[in-house]
């Protein structure tokens, strides 16, 4: 399917690999030839990953790191190149959602929000981007979310990192693109995975994480620069954040049922 397009990719990082979308997508690359790099800070999981893909006929290496920690994920990012050889694509998914809401406020929740999801992400991109630079060669995918598309409840920590991370790709792009460096943003709707296991609400257009993969493989593939999915829920919400703020805030309360509760 999407493998014969990806061909150029020999080598690939998968952030937040332990586990949902980063694991299934871990191995979906994996399933198509591409060397495999596995992070997350779960070690047993990405050896079990490991030998998951070990089974199939693919290879993921694990190389288990916070990505909060700047120094290790840098070590991470010389020992993927050392042992697999240069990063072609680099997916940074590893990422954490914790509802909070405004009294009380829960400023740990935030700066736990804020570390994984935005410095995480960054401490990621210094471990890559000056070889692909150098290199003038190579993908980055920064999975973000629709979240980002404009406020949810309980999601004002979250939402803002998952913005944050949008424009920090729009906004890297106007160099990646002198730098031969091809950045993309992956802005999935709701993903049937171990995080959203928790949510007590119905989540429309839930995917299985199986074919969310498939899509993100598919979109790197295409190369645009937004990969989004299912469209039929990701852009009614787009749509929505064209709205004037008093309906897109009553429409959104409808919707997500805020305002019955
Ligand atoms: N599921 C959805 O509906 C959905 C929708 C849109 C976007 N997303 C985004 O997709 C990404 C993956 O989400 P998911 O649903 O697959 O969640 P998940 O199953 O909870 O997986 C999250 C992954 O991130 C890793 N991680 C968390 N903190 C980390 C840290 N400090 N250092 C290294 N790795 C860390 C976890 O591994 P360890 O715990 O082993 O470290 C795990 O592998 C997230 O960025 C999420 O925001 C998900």
């Amino acid at each position: 399917m999407s493998s014969a397009s990806i061909e150029d990719i020999r080598v690939a990082w998968v952030t937040g690999a332990s586990s949902g979308i980063g694991r299934a997508l871990a191995l979906e690359l994996a399933a198509s030839g591409v060397r495999v790099a596995a992070t997350a800070r779960r070690a047993d999981e990405l050896g079990a990953l490991a030998a998951e893909a070990q089974t199939r006929g693919g290879e993921i290496v694990p190389f288990p790191a916070d990505v909060t920690d700047a120094a290790a994920i840098s070590a991470v990012g010389e020992a993927i190149a050392a042992a697999l050889g240069p990063i072609d694509l680099a997916v940074l998914n590893a990422g954490l959602f914790i509802p909070v809401g405004a009294a009380p406020f829960d400023l740990g929740a935030f700066t736990k929000t804020f570390d994984v999801n935005l410095t995480g992400t960054a401490n990621c991109l210094a471990a890559v981007l000056p070889a692909m630079t150098a290199r003038r060669a190579g993908r980055v995918v920064i999975v973000a979310s629709v979240t980002g598309y404009g406020g949810l409840p309980s999601s004002a920590a979250y939402g803002a990192t998952k913005a944050g991370l949008i424009n920090l790709a729009e906004s890297l792009k106007f160099d990646l693109d002198r730098s031969g460096v091809t950045i993309q943003v992956a802005n999935p709707g709701f993903v049937d995975t171990p995080a959203t296991a928790k949510n007590t609400f119905k989540m429309p257009a839930l995917m299985p994480v199986d074919e969310a993969a498939r899509r993100i493989v598919q979109g790197i593939a295409r190369g645009g620069f937004e990969i989004t999915f299912p469209k039929r829920f990701t852009y009614v919400l787009k749509a929505l954040r064209l709205l004037p703020y008093p309906l897109y805030f009553r429409l959104i309360a409808k919707a997500t049922g805020w305002d019955s509760k």
